[in-house]
């Protein structure tokens, strides 16, 4: 089954086909960094318009180098939410515009769902059971997952999610939006003993997450030693280092809790070279593997969506006549997928 995944739920167009058979045959994306760049954060009508004129032609340009024609379609998934109102309506009526007039289902899918299986597209892929951390702009959740559309929340960020955390850091100092990528840059250039972040929660039970008071850490941090050479490489290197630690911390406590032995990381975040080689290392150590999406699909991206959306097409779910887009969409009300 030949699906076409198209991504529009924030300021990335991302557009991919995903075989059942053969697995993925491309993917495209293009993203809108440069339009919002000079209002330090997304602009939502800007991104619905953007959507709307890039959309129609990165489809043909996937299918196309797919080797297909629309009508080798078998079906069309679209990100049907969580994310920005217009963004997904352009998305949720093109792709169900497009199904209708090709005569295939068609499916909305959850935009977290999406990063949590796309450690899926890599080789080797996870096996069930495992623990998902998501780690995304707007999510901050451990999950536990044994089986599609089975998630348990394990534990969430009660106010910034990490990704919010790294932006919002990044642009107190001085750099542009998105500014998780850039902070990450910068940090390299710092020394990551010269401060030290507190592991916010980490000294109570549970697996909930806190980051606001990170980020309030690194402006009082900045305002007390404004003067200091290299300030902030510094301070971006102590609050990766915290942040990071912090994550490490709860997956291991999910993997006590659970006792499974797969650990999932996706979303944004996921593409942080020091979590990334962190978590690695420290999981080893307990026999616990480690499944990350390459860097590419760890940010938003089409594959993800048509890779989920083909699983639940296949499955034989779809919904074909409802075009709404769901800006808040909790995981917890998705379906259960039964292999058919
Ligand atoms: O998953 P994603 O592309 O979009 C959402 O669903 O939110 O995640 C975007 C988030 C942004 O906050 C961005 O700054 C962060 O992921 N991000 C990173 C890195 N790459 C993206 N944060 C830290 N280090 C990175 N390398
Ligand atoms: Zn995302």
């Amino acid at each position: 089954m030949k699906v076409l995944g198209i991504e529009t739920s924030c300021d990335e167009t991302g557009v991919a086909v995903y075989d059942t058979e053969n697995g993925l045959l491309s993917h495209t994306l293009y993203s809108q960094v440069k339009l919002h760049a000079e209002y330090g954060g997304v602009v939502p009508e800007l991104a619905s318009r953007d959507h709307i004129q890039k959309l129609t032609p990165l489809i043909h340009e996937v299918t196309e180098n797919a080797g297909l024609t629309l009508a080798d379609l078998d079906g069309i998934a679209y990100t049907r939410g969580p994310g920005l109102m217009g963004a997904l309506l352009v998305g949720s009526a093109l792709g169900r515009s497009l199904a209708l007039s090709l005569g295939v289902p068609a499916i909305g899918v959850h935009h977290m769902e999406g990063h949590l299986l796309a450690p899926m597209l890599e080789n080797p892929a996870p096996e069930f059971p495992f623990v998902a951390l998501l780690v995304s702009g707007g999510h901050t959740q451990l999950m536990s997952v044994t089986g599609i559309g089975k998630y348990e929340l394990l534990g969430q960020s009660l106010d910034d999610a990490v990704g919010e955390a790294f932006d919002k850091t990044a642009h107190l100092l001085g750099l542009g939006y998105p500014g998780g990528p850039a902070l990450a840059k910068l940090a390299e250039q710092g020394d990551v003993s010269r401060f030290h972040f507190p592991r916010p929660m980490t000294d109570r039970q549970g697996l909930d997450f806190s980051f606001s008071g990170l980020k309030t850490f690194a402006m009082n941090t900045l305002k007390s030693h404004a003067e200091e050479e290299n300030i902030e490489a510094h301070i971006a290197a102590a609050f990766q280092q915290a942040v990071v630690d912090t994550l490490i911390i709860k997956c291991r406590r999910a993997m006590d809790e659970t006792g499974f032995n797969n650990l999932v990381v996706a979303g944004g975040v996921g593409a942080n070279q020091a979590l990334r080689e962190k978590l690695r290392s420290e999981m080893q150590n307990r026999d616990i593997e480690v499944f990350f999406p390459q860097p590419a699909f760890c940010t938003d991206n089409g594959a993800m969506i048509a890779y989920a959306g083909a699983l639940r097409l296949q499955a034989g779910q779809h919904d074909d006549e409802d075009f709404s887009g769901k800006p808040r969409w909790p995981m917890a009300e998705l379906s259960p997928v039964t292999v058919l």
